[in-house]
This record gives structure tokens, sequence and C-alpha cells, in this order.
């Protein structure tokens, strides 16, 4: 059996053709840049989504030689648009996750966001769908319908007009115990004459397709951060793994409890496999290969590849809090901006390239702490995946902060090898997800070089760095 899995991301989109043992026989990449606008906007052309997913589907799927058996597709998550259903074409522009623009539609619900966090699991954050859709709405147009991006590809690869339960839980809309669209919050966010998509499982069969030779299925539908979750065998209650992408994701498996987090946290399903449904805690850092990205963009680095070379030994007293889009949990400040702060005349870019890792890992370590907080038991490793493992400063800056042995995934496709186990679990009935994900075992592992007290100081300064970073509305 050989699956194309296709991660359609922020910052690119990825296919890779795999066979039922994991083995990738072929690679294709399309990059893709987001529009950044002043006021918080995050914007990418539909058509360019599309455009990528087609191009790097049809450039793997050639590579391979191999005859398919199934289209997976993983998605940015809760990034929207309106689009016509009846052709298919876009009304508006992809509006991104990072995109905080709606946060005044959040604020002006700010009463309902303890009823909102009791029946989603999740934050009334701009980050989720809902209140993209609803800006998108009042904004930019009334017309036709609004949707996550994975409804809209899925919709131009086969017709149907489906989101899975994992994305869709990603949305404000969804009722977290039963998985279906919820009225409260449909009339909460103005939404209740929209019409919306089928929610499906992530092993569901939602059509056929031609984009890519002869017809196939498409099946293994889900969210990136779940797909990678999936990937890194993170099955068993307590497991957790961090993405380092366009964000930084850190998800840890709930098991079968939707238990809401005491700590800020987001809770939402992790994938609806074989009839039961998974769900997971999740913190995020909105900018990671983002931020460097901006780095590069500033002249410091010519990209990522070059992190390593360029950081400098210690930071020597700067610390930097990324919050170039903002901070999720557990300040949720859409207003929040970035900082760099402790420079003196002597700090050079090495200094300021090594503290923007140190503020990626600082973050990513008071989520674990955060996630250990709801698991009752702090997290005993970190398994990681994503561009920016390959940054061994970051890593070891990771172990050092958070205090954990931090464990690099093998492959740099997470992301779609966990559709492919979606999609491979749609044409094999007898295969259960861990024989779909299979074993691995740890390219590297990054083993805490400091003692317990400097990283708590770090950390504590970090915090105190973050705080400053606050708009006025979180201070006060
Ligand atoms: O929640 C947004 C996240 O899933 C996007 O992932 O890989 O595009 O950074 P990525």
């Amino acid at each position: 059996m050989h699956v194309l899995a296709i991660d359609q991301g922020t910052s690119g989109t990825k296919a890779i053709v795999v066979d039922a043992g994991g083995a990738v026989l072929a690679i294709a990449e399309e990059a893709l840049r987001p529009r950044y606008l002043a006021g918080g906007g995050v914007e990418q052309d539909p058509r360019a989504l599309l455009d990528s997913v087609l191009t790097a589907g049809r450039r793997a799927a050639a590579a391979a030689g191999v005859p398919l058996d199934a289209v997976a597709l993983a998605n940015q998550g809760e990034t929207v648009l309106a689009w016509d259903p009846v052709t298919g074409e876009p009304f508006t522009p992809a509006i991104v996750w990072q995109d905080r623009r709606a946060e005044p539609l959040c604020a002006a619900r700010a009463e309902q966001a303890g009823r909102v966090a009791a029946l989603t699991g999740l934050v009334l954050d701009p980050y989720f769908s809902a209140p993209k859709m609803r800006w998108i709405r009042e904004e930019l147009t009334t017309e036709g319908v609004v949707t996550t991006t994975d409804t809209w590809l899925v919709h131009r690869l086969c017709g149907a007009f489906v989101t899975d339960a994992a994305t869709a839980s990603r949305s404000l809309l969804l009722g977290l115990e039963d998985a279906r669209w919820n009225g409260e919050l449909l009339e909460l966010f103005g939404l209740g004459s929209e019409r919306l998509p089928e929610i499906v499982a992530g092993d569901a069969v939602v059509g056929t397709t031609t984009a890519f030779g002869p017809e196939v299925p498409v099946t293994g539908l889900i969210v990136d951060q779940q797909a990678a979750l999936l990937a890194e065998g993170c099955l068993e209650a307590g497991t957790a793994k961090c993405t380092y992408g366009t964000g930084a994701f850190l998800l840890a498996q709930l098991g079968t409890s939707p238990a809401r987090s005491a700590s800020g946290l987001a809770t939402s399903i992790a994938w609806r496999l074989r009839g039961e449904t998974r769900y997971c805690v999740d913190g995020q850092v909105y900018t990671a290969a983002s931020a460097v990205r901006w780095l590069a963009d500033l002249g410091l680095v010519s990209g990522a590849d070059q992190l390593d070379a360029v950081a400098a030994p210690s930071g020597d007293g700067v610390l930097c809090v990324p919050a170039l889009a903002g901070l999720a949990a557990p300040w949720w400040d859409a207003g929040a901006t970035a900082s760099f702060t402790g420079m003196t005349l002597s700090t050079g870019r090495g200094h300021l390239v090594r503290a923007l890792l140190e503020g990626i890992a600082a973050q990513v370590a008071a989520l674990t702490a955060l996630v250990g907080a709801d698991l009752g038991a702090p997290l005993s490793r970190l398994r990681v995946d994503g561009g920016l493992t390959r940054s061994r400063v970051l890593m070891q800056a990771q172990a050092d902060l958070a205090q954990l042995p931090v464990e690099v995934y093998p492959s740099p496709h997470a992301t779609p090898l966990g559709a492919a186990a979606c999609a491979l679990m749609a044409l094999d009935p007898a295969l259960d997800a861990a024989a779909a994900v299979g074993g691995w075992r740890p390219s590297a592992v990054y083993e805490p070089a400091w003692p317990p007290d400097r990283a708590a100081a770090y950390l504590e300064r970090w915090q105190a760095a973050a705080r400053t970073t606050l708009s006025s509305k979180e201070k006060s």
C-alpha cells in the first residue's frame, strides 16, 4: 500500500509517498510566505495553498513512481477563508491562525469566556477559528461558506464538504464531549446561519480524487500538530511532543478523557480513529520558525541553517520574548509584543540569535511545567520534531531549560507520517494506531547540562521579561 500524504502548513506544503511500513519513497516541498500586515494581520493566498498542494503532491507521486492507494491531508488547524461552495472559488484571503485582528471580537465576548472554555476546552482567543470566521463575516464578505482551509482543499480535491473532528475541535464551535457543532457557541459568534461541514473521523474515506493521477480515496484528514503527536507514538496518556515549525506546539496525550486544563492550556481532540475519540492538551509558541525568518529578514542570519554558526556561546544577559504574534498559554494576550532586553554596547548579533533561541526554549519549558501540572506528574522526557530541531543550540537549550531529556524524532516528516497513519488505518481495518505508526528510536538525545537552579533562575528572569511584553489590558 502507498499513501500520498500532504502536510499543508503555514510556511509551506510538503508531500511524501509512504509505504505501509512507514518507508518514505518520495518527497516534494513547495514554500509559502504569508503576508504580514500592519495591525497583526497574517494572510495567505488560498490559490497559492491549493497550487502548492497540487504541485507538491504531483511531484512526489511522479518521483515515487508507484500506484497510490490513498491521499491524506494534514492542515494548519485554525486558518479560515470564505469561498463559493458551487464553484469552489475563494472569496477572501486565508486568514492565518497567527492573525490577531479578531481580538476585539473576543474582547466583546469576554464575559462568556468561562462558558466557552467549559463547552470547548479552549480559550476565547483570536488564534482559534471562530473569531476569525466572525471577523471575515463583519469585515470581508457575507457570501458563500466560511470554513477552515482543510474543508476548502478537500472540496477542491474531491467535492466533499467535511472537516475532521480534531480540526473542528480547534474552532471554539465544537462541544468537546459530543464532538458536535454547538448551537450556543454558533449563536455567540453570530455564525448560527452558516452552513457547516460534516465532521468526520481521521480514518473516514470522504471521496476520491484524480488530482494526483488515477482515482484514489481521500482519507487521513487531521490537524498537523495532532498528526505529529500520532506519528511520534504519543498514544498513552501523559506522553508529549513538541513540534518546532512556524510556531512551536507542545501537545500531551490525555487518552479518552477531555479533561479541562487547570493551567491555562487548551484541551482539544487529538483524533478520532477506530470509533474512539482521543484528547490532548496543548500549549503554543506562536512564533518559532517565523521568528527565525524575522531574524533573517533583518539580516541577522541568512536562514535557519546558519543559527548555530552565528549563536554566541551565551546570551551575555540578553533575554528575548519572541511574542511577535502575541502570547498564547498561559497569558493569552494577543496584544503582547516581542522584546529583547539586557542589551549593551557589546551586544552583537550572536547574542541576539542565542537569546532568541533560548527565548523559544524558555517558552516551551514554561509549557512543559504547565502540562506536568495538568497531568499531575512532571513529564519525564520530551519528544521533538520539526525543522528547528536541526539547531543543536536550540535543542540543548530546550533540555537545559526544561530539565528534561529531549529526544529528536528521526524523520523530518512527522506530520505527513501521522496523516499517512490515519489513511493506512482507513485502508486496513485490522491495523491499530500503534501498528500504523510503528516504533522509532531518537536520532539524537539532548540531556540537561545545566543544574536545576541555573535553569530555574533563567526561567524566573525570562518570566519577568515576558510579563513586561503584555498589553496594558493584561497588565492592569
Ligand atoms: O495551530 C497552528 C499550527 O498547527 C500550524 O502549524 O506547522 O504550520 O506551524 P505549522
